[in-house]
């Protein structure tokens, strides 16, 4: 068995380091769990622990708060979490307690959640600033500001109370959005078996099976590898490729169509987010292959320029230069190309931006502009390329285009000298889709 890759004990002692650097010694940062969340009446949604809290305690509990006090004597990490309970534990599961918090998460101390009200107003003593994501649960911002105002009733006593709230995101997210070798190690992870998952679809599909069947076939495989679907899978055929995000995967694959299949594992909490087109029966007919591969082309010309140095917006600018010159070809858009993309006029067949930000969350966080202005793509960050074609019925419009949808999407990551596609072992030029899908078919026996 290959070594299991994990953030390390250092790294996330690190990643609250530099996080307490940042906010400054007159600061106090509080970052809350994910709750659990109820399904239907007491069955509840399997948990997903919150990816800022996860990021710096690599602690999965729900009914957890990290409290980070920098340069506090005591103790600058402080672990607020569910006590041992081996009575409950034997219901729903192993709770890691105090000392386990201490122990294994190297809080330098921990307190029950239970008591949070009573010790925490402490710790924001004297301290001018808190750093907190406001907004994200409303009944923690509650007890947050009730915190705040225990400590102004105080002050006659000498106490100086917090007086400014700061948003953690713009800090935390920063960090977030550069990635460390162990995390990018684990998103590569994650991008094999996506792939594994994506190659064994285009071996399978064939006209007649349900959307539902081949959504089936990637939960199998994420969870036969210990991973998850990172978002709920799209497995959208024909005319459903054109709704963006169609998760009803309820129909059947018609021979002649295409199958547009959005669906990514995540590792460990790391997404990947692939898509891939390809036709149910195996081969491509002429229009479908002519869309294809503008958008092939479009995809190409987008990670060329997912560079360092270079705005975040150029990738997206070169798919879309490449998808008008395309339309334009097919008779599908007509004028001049300039004109066309500054009164976006190509909108209709392709309505979303080229890509965003991956991580702990498929649509991670983490600014795209500073200052008003696109930012600068650097190394360390990680990016989808993911340009698409969409063709609605419209009368003004040859049928012979319609319900055609086609996304291809990738995950690139940027180095110091150039990109590398963490998903590139996966097929999509059409010979080698067309190649793949022959692959376990019944051969015609002549
Ligand atoms: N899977 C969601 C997206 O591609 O953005
Ligand atoms: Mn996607
Ligand atoms: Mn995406």
């Amino acid at each position: 068995m290959p070594e299991k890759i994990q953030i390390s004990p250092q790294e996330y002692k690190q990643r609250r380091d530099k996080l307490m650097d940042l906010i400054g010694n007159d600061a106090i940062a509080i970052i809350a769990s994910a709750d659990l969340k109820v399904r239907n009446r007491d069955a509840e949604f399997s948990f997903r622990q919150d990816s800022d809290f996860l990021y710096l305690t690599g602690f999965n509990e729900p009914k957890a708060v990290a409290v980070l006090v920098p340069e506090r004597e005591e103790s600058e990490y402080i672990l607020f979490c569910r006590e041992k309970d081996p009575k409950k534990e034997q219901w729903t599961g192993r709770i890691a307690g105090l000392e386990g918090a201490r122990k294994d998460f190297a809080a330098d101390d921990a307190f029950p959640i239970e008591d949070i009200d009573e010790i925490l107003p402490g710790l924001m003593e004297n301290r001018k600033k808190v750093y907190y994501s406001i907004g994200n649960n409303p009944e923690f911002d509650l007890q947050v500001i009730a915190w705040v105002n225990s400590l102004r009733a105080k002050v006659r006593n000498g106490i100086q109370a917090p007086h400014e709230f700061i948003s953690l995101d713009i800090f935390l997210h920063e960090m977030r959005l550069f990635k460390s070798a162990t995390e990018i190690k684990l998103m590569q992870e994650a991008a094999r078996v996506s792939i594994e998952a994506h190659e064994h679809a285009m071996k399978i599909c064939k006209p007649g099976l349900m959307e539902y069947e081949i959504d089936a076939e990637y939960a199998y495989i994420f969870r036969k590898r210990g991973m998850e679907a990172a978002y709920t899978s799209i497995v959208a055929s024909g005319e459903n490729a054109c709704i963006l995000h169609y998760i009803d995967n309820n129909a059947r694959l018609q021979d002649g169509d295409l199958l547009l299949i959005d669906a990514g594992a995540e590792n460990q909490a790391y997404a990947s987010d692939i898509t891939r087109t390809f036709p149910v029966n195996g081969q491509f007919s002429e229009a479908q292959r002519l869309l294809y591969q503008i958008v092939l082309d479009a995809q190409y010309a987008a990670i060329t320029e997912a560079q360092a140095g270079n705005s975040w917006d150029k990738p997206h600018q070169a798919a879309v230069k490449v998808i008008v010159a395309g339309l334009l070809e097919l008779g599908l858009l007509q004028g001049e190309p300039q004109e066309i993309i500054k009164e976006e006029e190509y909108k209709p067949f392709y309505m979303h931006k080229t890509g965003h930000w991956l991580g702990l969350d498929v649509h991670d966080v983490g600014n795209y502009k500073l200052d008003n202005e696109w930012r600068t793509l650097e190394a360390g960050m990680v990016i989808t390329v993911e340009p698409g074609i969409y063709i609605l019925p419209d009368k003004k419009i040859d049928k012979k285009w319609w319900n055609i949808g086609i996304r291809i999407e990738d995950n690139v990551l940027i180095t110091q000298n150039g990109n590398k596609v963490l998903t590139e072992a996966l097929v999509k030029e059409i010979d080698e889709i067309e190649a793949l899908m022959q692959e376990g078919k019944p051969q015609s026996g002549i």
